[in-house]
């Protein structure tokens, strides 16, 4: 069965000097997650921010907390984002020495475990993890930077995951990341994500009026 459709507002775009009035307006537009992107500066060019900030984030909110890890050999930090207060963390599959292990360490850890693939990885190579996931997100953008568009390429790979997870009755929330706004967050829904990621959608201009509108186009 097709699950709730979930807004998860990416931080990456908002103003870090007022980060917690930023996330006081996602709240007060209804979003249920936060997405928080950790950039390394190896698997993705850019390096953005870890540690610190999520434990501040832990303690400013009781969203959930969607920690999507975009660093090289994740395995090395999973224990330690967890203590922090992730809630769900996301790996990238590209980026794992071992995707099984990384998937049980998650779990170990107490938290919900994501597995994301970039534009270029078919879904053929994931299909064996589904069972064991919370949730797949498949990238809409190359990962590294907010404000990019959708590559239309990564749409068939949504549905063929919606497909195969419906078909196989897979317990497992579909994540989308990158490039969704007002005008495609519809159609993105259509091919079968449910748990959608906004960054510049969101924090640009008046982020709680954008979060309830997203969320309004979403059926929330
Ligand atoms: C990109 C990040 C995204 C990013 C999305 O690598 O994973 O989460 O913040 O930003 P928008 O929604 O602006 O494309
Ligand atoms: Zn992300």
């Amino acid at each position: 069965m097709k699950k709730r459709n979930i807004l998860a507002p990416s931080i990456l775009a908002a103003d870090f000097l007022n980060l917690g009035e930023e996330i006081r307006r996602i709240e007060a537009g209804g979003a249920e997650y936060v997405h928080y992107d950790v950039m390394d500066g190896s698997f993705v060019p850019a390096i953005s921010f870890g540690m610190p900030i999520l434990s501040q984030l832990r303690k400013a909110t009781d969203l959930t907390l969607d920690v999507h890890l975009m660093i090289v050999r994740p395995e090395r930090y999973i224990e330690e984002f967890a203590s922090l207060g992730a809630d769900i963390i996301t790996v990238h599959y590209e980026a794992c020495e071992d995707p099984v292990k990384a998937i049980k360490m998650i779990h170990d850890n107490g938290k919900k475990a994501g597995m994301a693939i970039k534009p270029a990885t078919s879904v053929d190579e994931v299909k064996a993890l589904l069972p064991s996931l919370d949730m797949i997100l498949a990238m809409t953008v190359e990962p590294g930077f907010g404000g990019q568009s959708v590559l239309p390429e990564c749409l068939n790979k949504v549905s063929q995951l919606r497909e195969y997870v419906e078909d196989k009755s897979i317990e497992c929330d579909i994540e989308v990341d990158g490039g969704i706004r007002t005008d495609n967050i519809a159609e993105i829904i259509a091919y079968g994500a449910n748990v959608i990621v906004a960054g510049s959608a969101v924090f640009r201009g008046n982020a709680a009026e954008n979060t309830k509108e997203l969320m309004r186009i979403m059926g929330r």
